[in-house]
């Protein structure tokens, strides 16, 4: 790669040029070329421009076991977020590659839980509670927080099976971290009895747990991690929608914040808000706090309903949106041609621990 492709995030300028037609006549040149060889799993957050190319589309825990069961593919170009190909890789075998087709599609969630700021509290909350933590990480997570948790006994949750999770840890131990989304983990913690008050709060930048009342009290420590997307999502959105349209039903994702969930007649996993509408009766009317894209396509795809966004002046997942068409284009054609950039490898060491936590919330 040239210097100049390296600082303008790799992508040569020929495909920012092409148009949509010949990008689109690219991609599926490779992908019949390749066949079986190449497999393209895509997150629900993904543009529509590329979410039609994918093999297989799903929420994390669905490319998590898709992942997980697919040994034939050489090639894995992933359409979605880079834990989500950390995962991927962790999970497929040595003779498996996973590619991201822009190195710059992150997670501002996964980012906010960075493994010394854990290590760092790990020390301190042995220090005040002794042995009776038991680490869960979103998946939404570094692999390396991952290795951490797996190390340490505890294991990964999606939104679809949170609550089967922190039930689980709750029987290994009497208390659980919760990283690094705190709004998944209050949802998930309140909605199985644990009250608010039992809950407390890490904060990684001051290096303190954030609590008020009894310290022996604390069943959740809670990361202050969020989805930048999902916190747009407010107590002001839910009034407003029940004062214009009374009688809809409001149905949010669990990263939205407890107040707003409380206050919502559903809350579920990208899967669960996907099912609730494909199940609903003809002329329902819903508002859904969750990914633009994602919102935008439910309501291409039932125009039987009344279908509206929570925010009205929501956006896409800026990250998700990093990998647009000629991004996807570019990956396959350099995957096809032997080159090695924008492959996805998580050290080994790391993937071993990753994989305990990863098994344990699959086998689950
Ligand atoms: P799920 O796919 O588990 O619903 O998670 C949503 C999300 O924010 C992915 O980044
Ligand atoms: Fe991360 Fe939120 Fe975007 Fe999902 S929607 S990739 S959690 S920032």
């Amino acid at each position: 790669m040239s210097i100049l492709q390296t600082m303008t995030n790799g992508i040569p300028e020929t495909y920012k040029q092409m148009s949509t037609e010949e990008l689109e006549t690219r991609v599926r040149d490779v992908k019949a070329r390749l066949g079986s060889r190449l497999f393209i799993p895509g997150h629900h957050y993904q543009k529509d421009e590329v979410i039609k190319f994918a093999d297989a589309k799903g929420d994390s825990l669905v490319l998590a076991q898709l992942s997980a069961q697919n040994k034939s593919a050489e090639y894995i170009a992933f359409c979605g977020v880079h834990f989500m190909a950390e995962t991927a890789d962790i999970l497929t075998t040595e003779e498996q590659s996973v590619y991201l087709p822009d190195m710059r599609a992150g997670c501002s969630m996964a980012d906010m839980a960075d493994i010394h700021q854990t290590e760092r509290a790990w020390e301190i909350l042995m220090e005040t509670f002794g042995d009776t933590i038991l680490p869960l990480t979103y998946v939404n997570s570094t692999a390396a927080i991952k290795a951490f948790v797996g190390e340490h006994g505890g294991a990964t949750v999606t939104s679809s099976n949170a609550e089967k999770m922190v039930s689980w840890a709750f029987q290994q131990k009497e208390r659980i971290l919760f990283l690094p989304d705190q709004h998944l983990g209050r949802n998930t913690a309140f909605n199985l009895g644990v009250p608010l008050d039992q809950m407390a709060i890490w904060d990684p930048i001051q290096n303190k747990l954030v609590h008020e009342g009894s310290i022996e009290d604390i069943k959740v420590i809670l990361w202050k991690g969020h989805c930048s997307v999902h916190e747009n999502f407010t107590v002001a959105n839910v009034q407003s929608v029940r004062e214009k349209y009374p009688e809809m039903t409001i149905i949010v994702h669990p990263e939205c914040s407890h107040e707003v969930v409380s206050l919502s007649d559903m809350a579920g996993s990208t899967n669960y808000i996907i099912n609730a509408i494909e199940n609903a009766e003809p002329g329902s009317s819903w508002a859904i706090g969750t990914e633009q894209n994602l919102v935008n396509r439910i309501i291409g795809e039932h125009s039987d309903k009344h279908i509206v966004s929570l925010n009205p002046y929501m956006c896409s997942c800026l990250t998700m949106n990093r990998i647009d068409l000629p991004h996807l284009a570019w990956s396959l054609e350099s995957i096809e041609k032997g080159e090695t950039h924008n492959i996805i490898k998580v050290d080994q060491e790391i993937a071993q621990k990753a994989k305990l936590a990863l098994d344990r919330m699959l086998q689950s």
